[in-house]
């Protein structure tokens, strides 16, 4: 190192790094188009697809933690001149094997047996996310795919640290002793969990993934009872020992080619989960708030005076984009009603005051025979805001002061996406010619609630709190119980 303030080692230096920056730029392109792609191939030659772009973009903002968009890969128009543009930006660990772990991916593995085609696209995506991420850091927590969808740049490390701590609580309120970790990624709720747990099993169609969590696991003999297998969702019934406590599908259910499959997942799992066994479907995107939670990504972009025909062609391209799976809170019940009897679901939505897109639109479903079943509340109540004469936290307030002992409140307005929920179905019935600025002004503003608010409140005076999403869009069940127990909580809602 002493010789870099040579001018020549400088150079030599400075060259290396332009090399390393520029295969690495064609290791990312190569990887999510599927082919060998050239420093001087033209992307609007070789990259058709939008969706592919992003992710290239992404992963280049995950890997090298710079903040690109989009246009500016079709700007500069080669990996050459994009790379020149990063110039300074340094490549965290390239690794020439990255190409050859490419060519060998998978092989002979039981991820690659028994594929749908609807299975193979998110399973190469997943691979190359992996692939292209930086080792564990902040604590342990490898932010690996979680890109924001505005800005397609990794999910800030608050957001993230309070989504995994938020999730682990409600999982580890179940209390459960055995976990099977279905698509478990490269372990955040393994690492996060196992330690508690006798047994924990984490499966994942991605090698990538499964490699990286046994080379961690290996460093740790305290972690002896944590193991992880490659294997499509749909295998791993066959491939695991039951019966497990519970089986966690966190953030899964969404690369899932369709309804017919997760069905299939799910009664293949239901032996495995055990008499009194629950699964716990993390991070669902939610059907009913699609449009709302495009609109709440595209709005921000477009000036006040775009006319609505315009917003709504845009939400469409965006929602068009999305090939993620969706449920809606009423089709996850039915979906489950048909798997095993007995089988209660519970729609939750998501604990966490960051204003996240999984917080603001996506909810848990926990199935299980063992939690409590379904109870009247001693009041019931339909929330109005257009008559209610005091805002609803004053209600909730005075319902902890009079002790009652369980309150359940329908239709409360979710702060978190109600304004975006409301504005869709404005722009969607607006003439033509309004404008964005009207069509929000046309929305009105009516008392709303956040749903962490409700928790924190209750959790101070001692309820166990419950809030599900409603049967309408942008609002939610609140259901109050005393005694603390959210799951008792839970058991009130509709
Ligand atoms: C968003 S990550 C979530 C990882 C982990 N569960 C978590 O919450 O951090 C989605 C994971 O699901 C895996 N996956 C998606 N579809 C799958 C399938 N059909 N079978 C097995 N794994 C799948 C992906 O490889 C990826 O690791």
């Amino acid at each position: 190192m002493e010789n870099i303030h040579e001018p020549g080692a400088a150079k030599a230096e400075q060259s290396r790094a332009d090399g390393d920056l520029l295969r690495a730029v064609v290791a990312v392109c190569s990887d999510v188009l599927g082919l060998d792609t050239a420093p001087d191939d033209e992307f609007s030659d070789v990259c058709q697809d939008l969706y592919d772009a992003s992710h290239i973009v992404g992963l280049l903002n995950q890997w090298l933690g710079c903040t690109m968009v989009v246009s500016q890969l079709f700007q500069e128009g080669t990996p050459r001149r994009l790379a020149a543009a990063l110039h300074g930006t340094e490549v965290p660990h390239f690794s020439p094997e990255i190409r050859e772990r490419r060519e060998g991916q998978g092989t002979g593995t039981a991820a690659t047996e028994n594929q749908t085609s609807g299975e193979a696209p998110w399973r190469k995506f997943w691979e190359t996310t992996y692939r292209f991420s930086g080792p564990e850091e902040n604590g342990g927590l490898n932010k690996a795919g979680w890109f924001s969808s505005r800005t397609l740049t990794p999910l800030p490390d608050d957001y993230m640290r309070e989504w995994v701590d938020t999730t682990s609580a409600r999982i580890a309120s179940l209390e459960p002793r055995s976990i099977l970790d279905v698509g478990c990624g490269v372990g955040l709720f393994l690492f996060e969990l196992g330690p508690r747990c006798s047994r924990y099993t984490g499966t994942d169609f991605s090698v990538e993934a499964v490699e990286r969590t046994r080379e961690r696991l290996e460093h740790d003999g305290a972690l002896s009872h944590i193991d992880v297998l490659a294997a499509d969702a749909r295998d791993t019934a066959r491939l695991v020992d039951g019966p497990y406590d519970l089986v966690l599908l966190n953030s899964v259910v969404q690369y899932f080619p369709n309804m017919a499959y997760l069905r299939e997942v799910l009664t293949g799992l239901v032996d495995t989960a055990g008499n009194d066994g629950i699964f716990f479907l993390g991070d669902i995107r939610n059907r009913d708030l699609h449009r709302a939670a495009h609109l709440s990504l595209v709005r921000g972009e477009l000036p006040p005076g775009t006319p609505v025909e315009r917003v709504r062609s845009t939400v469409e391209r965006s929602m068009a984009q999305d090939p993620a799976l969706l449920i809606g809170p009423t089709a996850m019940a039915e979906t489950v009603a048909g798997i095993g009897p007995g089988l209660r679901c519970h729609t939750l939505v998501r604990r966490g005051s960051h204003p996240s897109e999984m917080n603001r639109f996506r909810y848990d479903a926990v199935l299980s025979s063992g939690t409590p079943a379904r109870r009247t509340a001693q009041h019931d109540v339909r929330w109005d805001p257009a008559t209610a004469p005091r805002p609803l936290v004053d209600l909730l307030t005075r319902a902890f002061d009079e002790n009652l002992e369980s309150l359940l409140v329908r239709g409360a307005p979710d702060a978190r996406n109600f304004v975006d929920a409301r504005l869709a179905e404005t722009i969607d019935a607006a003439p033509a010619g309004t404008t964005l600025e009207q069509a929000i002004k046309a929305t009105g503003s009516v008392d709303q609630v956040d749903p962490e608010d409700v928790w924190e409140l209750g959790g101070d005076r001692g309820y166990g709190v419950a809030v599900a999403p409603s049967a309408d869009p942008g609002y939610v069940d609140i259901a109050l119980c005393g005694g603390g127990d959210d799951w008792a909580a839970a058991a009130l809602l509709p």
